[in-house]
């Protein structure tokens, strides 16, 4: 999971760095040309396929993982201690990542699958950028991408650190940093994605 989950935290770093081309405003020139890269260069797409097969393989560990953890506690706790052993978020990795997973289905349905199809079958790339200023005029899907963005927070707050943890790469000497950058990247990542719907929709980029 570790593994799988870093490799996940590589590609948010690309996608948001992609994305956050379109804070520049001018008119998705940045966006387009970095998407079209994306795209269409042949190293790139095959680092996707590894990318989608990493994805399910994470899915995958999560669940064996959380069916392991619950036929190993045959009786419920006795007494829920809350956050006193552990935090709310690292104990609902599974429901987090679940409400990620719908985020993801409805996101990728929305851009990447219509892109690929176009591309494959169509006229060729569609344009990206006026898709998302379109798709995020309606409410119903900015509070959708904000949820995600929030559900993605939640699980990174845990995972990040856990990332590195199950690696045997906190050690004592660095745990404090590893902690804190986990945390700066759990909430500055997902903010910087949560601020494009809201930056279309409230009209700050065009
Ligand atoms: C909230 C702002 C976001 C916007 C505006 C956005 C936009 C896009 C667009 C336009 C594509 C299609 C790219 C293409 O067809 O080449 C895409 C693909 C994708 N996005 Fe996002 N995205 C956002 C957030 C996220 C988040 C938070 C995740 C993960 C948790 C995510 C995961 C993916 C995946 C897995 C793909 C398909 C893989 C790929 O393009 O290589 N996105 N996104």
């Amino acid at each position: 999971m570790s593994l799988t989950g870093l490799f996940l935290i590589t590609f948010l770093i690309v996608h948001c760095y992609i994305n956050a081309q379109i804070f520049w405003n001018d008119g998705g020139k940045s966006f387009d040309e970095l998407a079209h890269f994306m795209g269409t260069n042949v190293v790139i797409r095959t680092i996707e396929i590894g990318l989608f097969a990493f994805l399910i393989l994470h899915i995958v560990q999560g669940l064996m993982l959380w069916a392991k953890n619950r036929a190993k506690r045959s009786s419920k706790y006795a007494v829920k201690a809350g956050n006193v052993n552990s935090k709310w978020y690292s104990r609902s990795m599974g429901l987090l990542g679940t409400l990620i997973l719908i985020f993801l289905v409805v996101h990728i349905g929305m851009f990447w699958a219509p892109n690929r199809t176009a591309q494959t079958f169509g006229d060729g790339e569609l344009p990206l950028y006026d898709m998302m200023r379109d798709e995020f005029q309606h409410p119903g899907i900015v509070a959708l991408y904000l949820f995600g963005c929030i559900s993605l927070a939640w699980h990174l707050l845990h995972g990040f650190y856990s990332a590195f943890q199950t690696l045997g790469l906190a050690m004592h000497k660095y745990k404090m940093m590893i902690k804190n950058i986990g945390i700066g990247f759990s909430i500055i990542v997902p903010l910087i994605f949560a601020l494009m719907p809201i930056a279309f929709y409230f009209g700050w980029i065009q």
